[in-house]
């Protein structure tokens, strides 16, 4: 080898060592002992062995302000490249805190556009490992710019590629959007904030004290604002739940979910389920045991658990092709639809419609829950965007009705009049306008109030009306019900329908798009 090439090559060594520094050991040193992973240590995490390809590597930022002129470290805080996934290739980006706080520059959200673009018109899902204190505040409006152009590019390819968002340290103001425009936000317990505004800023303004874990921390965002769909406890975790998503995701919305080989049999049956509706219809049971007893090996992924948890959504395999599972929890407030659980499922019936996710929905469902809260708090609307995301879904729709299906709500959930394709309730369902006690007081309240017996007859009406409405038979004789089928029989009966609309194609009118009540 001759000097000029060894020098070369020595040379390029030397720059790919300088940019695998990040911002230097000790800001690494202090990322350990924060608990938390490099961006570099978290893709080599997250990809197959030996499959990246980073792109940028050597890009540096164009600032001269505050003394940036004399720090350019190559790449920018800012990994980006491609790489495989069991196999399957994927876009990744991961902010490298260690350098200048994560913080987006012009140039580095370059680097995340053209990555972006690149997946889009590769047809490839885009995983970014977020840790940053939004933009980088010496870039002033150039950082902002960078931020607005990868804001239009989440826009753009959403319901194109699976976009999902890993919250992996603090992230502030602007990287908060992105994510939040994504499909999937995942924050690591203890580690990772999210907030438009910090707690310091609060206090000056509202003159609020609240720490960043309340403010922004996982447990916040997956139970009290919704922002987040799941948390996990550690980085490693982390990317394997990440992981585990993505195997349940298409590429893009022009391929059908991954399918895989499917050991449990598909002709299994389960007795407990025969069992599983108590006799008295205000107790409870568990409508997470009901959909294990019937995916297959009793997998299910739950997205968004701690949210309203009246509602239950997430995915699974049956048969082993991918479903999205939405049903209604009786353990929880009897499985009532207000207005969190209608944006929880309206949200993830969209993500399953637009990713050629079939739609499986198990309803036990009172109705819409009553009171000025919930009519103040715009009920009307956030409900309607349930029955709107349903309606609009042209994905196979199967729908189970366990027990009660009640007003709006039978309406709501996947109703064989809003284009659900298989429908079929267990005989322990109740199809009615509303619950007996509810129709009683409103169809007889003065002969009740009139008579010498009041909860004799008040009784008598309960039972009239139970025996006219709480089963299935009137539904199923006007074919709102394709059948009623015994409890035990559930997984069978829904693999064969789903095997039948594997193929469905369903057209909607042409049009700009809907304008779905937000
Ligand atoms: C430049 C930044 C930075 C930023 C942090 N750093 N945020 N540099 N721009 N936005 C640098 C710090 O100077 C420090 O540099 C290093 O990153 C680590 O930061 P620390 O503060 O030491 O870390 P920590 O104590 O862990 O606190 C992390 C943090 C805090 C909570 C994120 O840094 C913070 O509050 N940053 C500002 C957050 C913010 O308000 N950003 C602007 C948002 S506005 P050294 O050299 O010491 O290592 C926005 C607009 C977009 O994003 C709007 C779009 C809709």
């Amino acid at each position: 080898m001759g000097d000029i090439v060894e020098k070369k090559l020595a040379e390029l060594s030397r720059r790919r060592e300088e940019a695998h520094a990040g911002g230097g050991p000790t800001r690494i040193e202090k990322i350990h002992a924060s608990g938390r992973l490099t961006a570099r240590e978290r893709i080599h995490l997250l990809l197959d062995e030996g499959s990246f390809q980073e792109t940028g590597v050597f890009v540096t930022h164009r600032c001269r302000e505050f003394g940036l002129d004399q720090q350019r470290p190559p790449g920018d805080g800012m990994v980006t490249g491609f790489g495989r996934i069991d196999g399957r290739p994927v876009a990744v980006f991961a902010q490298d805190f260690t350098v200048f706080g994560g913080s987006m520059s012009e140039t580095n959200a370059q680097k995340v556009c053209r990555l972006m673009d690149q997946a889009l018109e590769n047809g490839l899902p885009i995983i970014g490992l977020n840790d940053s204190g939004g933009a980088r505040i010496q870039e002033g409006v150039l950082s902002l710019a960078g931020y607005a152009e990868i804001f239009w590019r989440n826009t753009v390819a959403s319901g194109v590629i699976p976009q999902i968002s890993a919250i992996m340290g603090p992230c502030a103001g602007g990287a908060v959007y992105s994510p939040a425009i994504t499909d999937f936000t995942i924050m690591v317990e203890g580690t990772s904030h999210m907030f438009v505004t910090g707690p310091n800023v609060i206090k000056m303004v509202t003159n609020e004290d609240v720490s960043f874990e309340e403010l922004g921390g996982a447990m916040t965002h997956n139970s009290r604002s919704g922002v987040a769909h799941a948390k996990v406890s550690t980085d490693q975790e982390c990317l394997l739940f990440v992981k585990r998503l993505l195997s349940y995701l298409p590429q893009n919305n022009m391929e059908d979910p991954p399918a895989l080989e499917c050991h449990d049999p598909v002709d299994r049956r389960d007795p407990s389920l025969d069992t599983m509706v108590p006799d008295n219809p205000k107790q409870p049971y568990d409508m997470l045991a009901v959909i294990r007893a019937i995916t297959d090996d009793g997998d299910f992924l739950e997205i968004q658990p701690h949210y309203a948890q009246n509602i239950v959504v997430g995915f699974a395999r049956l048969g082993g092709q991918c479903v999205g599972i939405v049903g209604n929890q009786p353990k929880v407030l009897a499985g009532v639809l207000d207005i969190n659980s209608s944006i929880k499922a309206a949200r993830f019936v969209r993500t399953c419609d637009c990713f050629n996710i079939p739609l499986i929905t198990f309803e036990d469902v009172p109705g819409f829950l009553p009171g000025t809260e919930q009519e103040f708090g715009g009920l009307i609307k956030h409900g309607a965007k349930l029955l709107f995301a349903y309606a609009e879904a042209t994905v196979p729709k199967l729908t189970v009705i366990t027990r009660k299906a009640y007003g709006g709500a039978y309406d709501v959930m996947s109703s064989k009049h809003i284009r659900g394709d298989w429908n079929v309730a267990w005989p322990t369902a109740e199809l009615a306008v509303m619950g007996p006690e509810g129709a009683v007081n409103i169809l007889y309240r003065k002969e009740i109030a009139e008579a010498e017996d009041p909860d004799s007859l008040r009784q008598d009406k309960i039972d009239e009306y139970n025996d006219a409405f709480a089963n299935p038979y009137i539904a199923a004789g006007l074919g709102y019900l394709d059948d009623i089928i015994q409890p035990s029989n559930t997984r069978p009966q829904l693999i064969a329908a789903l095997r039948t609309l594997r193929n469905k194609r369903q057209e909607l009118p042409r049009k700009k798009h809907g304008n779905i009540p937000l």
